[in-house]
């Protein structure tokens, strides 16, 4: 049978692929790696490190595919829909036109598969349709969560207390009721700058693992100026930028205790 092996290459340093990534890397027959746009080429180009360094197998064949664009007209999820239904076309296409039986397609997801990734998603659509049947297997990798607290030397959770991971776009929207901590991801508008709390401290970080990388860290109300005009001006810099950050507000004692 056909099989699918996703994955996790780290966040873009490609000394965060682990034995068993390198291993997993070796044993697809076909590498599909998406292109499109600055931002995407760099993380293409990250790939294609990975496969220079690690790839030792001669007989793999390395796919580019242009990654669809994702309609911006009619709601976030339909939009998001179309999108993951084009991906999961090209996914099928290659297994049916690329892959001999018994053969296995590699796809190297960014950071881990489980986090803030579409890739899982995306394969069980093609499951779902039915038209070619495969295997899943899944290998975790090293994610820009882990990436940001190594960079800046903090654990991620205070003791015995939750962190919230969410989005720039729902932190926007208020700051999440169950925690104190959030961890945000996928932040196209700088939602740190509508917390106000004078106490809440921020661990923010850009491009990690690459030889770009910028970490800022400090009181929320000192360094969010610093951090606007630092995310700006590497935007304009590299044409494109992926940053994450946690913020932490003080816990109340019945929290902490
Ligand atoms: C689509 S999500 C993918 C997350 C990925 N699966 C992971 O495990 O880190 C993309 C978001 O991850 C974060 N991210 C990924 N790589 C990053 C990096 N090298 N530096 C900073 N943030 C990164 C950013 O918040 C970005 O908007």
């Amino acid at each position: 049978m056909r099989k699918i092996l996703v994955i996790g290459i780290g966040a873009g340093n490609p000394e965060h692929m682990t034995v068993q990534a390198i291993k997993a890397l070796n044993r697809a027959d076909v590498l599909l790696i998406p292109t499109k746009g600055a931002e995407k080429a760099y993380l293409a180009e990250v790939r294609r490190e990975i496969c220079d360094r690690f790839l030792e197998n001669p007989a793999c064949r390395i796919l580019d595919y242009a990654v669809p664009v994702r309609r911006a007209d009619g709601s976030y999820e339909d939009g998001v829909h179309d999108w993951h239904r084009a991906i999961a076309a090209i996914y099928e296409r290659t297994l049916l036109d690329e892959l001999g039986e018994d053969q296995t397609l590699g796809l190297l997801v960014w950071g881990d598969p489980m986090l803030y990734d579409s890739t899982l998603r995306i394969v069980g659509h093609v499951r779902d349709v039915g038209r070619v049947a495969f295997g899943t297997e899944v290998v975790p990798g090293i994610t820009s969560v882990q990436a940001l607290c190594a960079g800046h030397g903090i654990a991620l959770n205070r003791i015995g207390l939750p962190v919230e991971i969410t989005t720039g776009r729902r932190l926007a929207e208020g700051w999440p009721e169950s925690a104190r901590d959030a961890l945000v991801m996928l932040d196209g508008v700088q939602a740190f700058r509508t917390v106000t709390d004078p106490e809440a401290e921020i661990w923010w970080g850009a491009y990690l693992g690459t030889p770009h990388e910028i970490l800022l860290s400090g009181k929320l109300a000192d360094v969010a100026e610093a951090i606007t005009e630092t995310r700006a001006k590497a935007r304009e810099e590299h044409g494109w930028i992926m940053d994450t950050y946690l913020i932490r507000r003080p816990a109340g004692e019945e929290e902490a205790a």
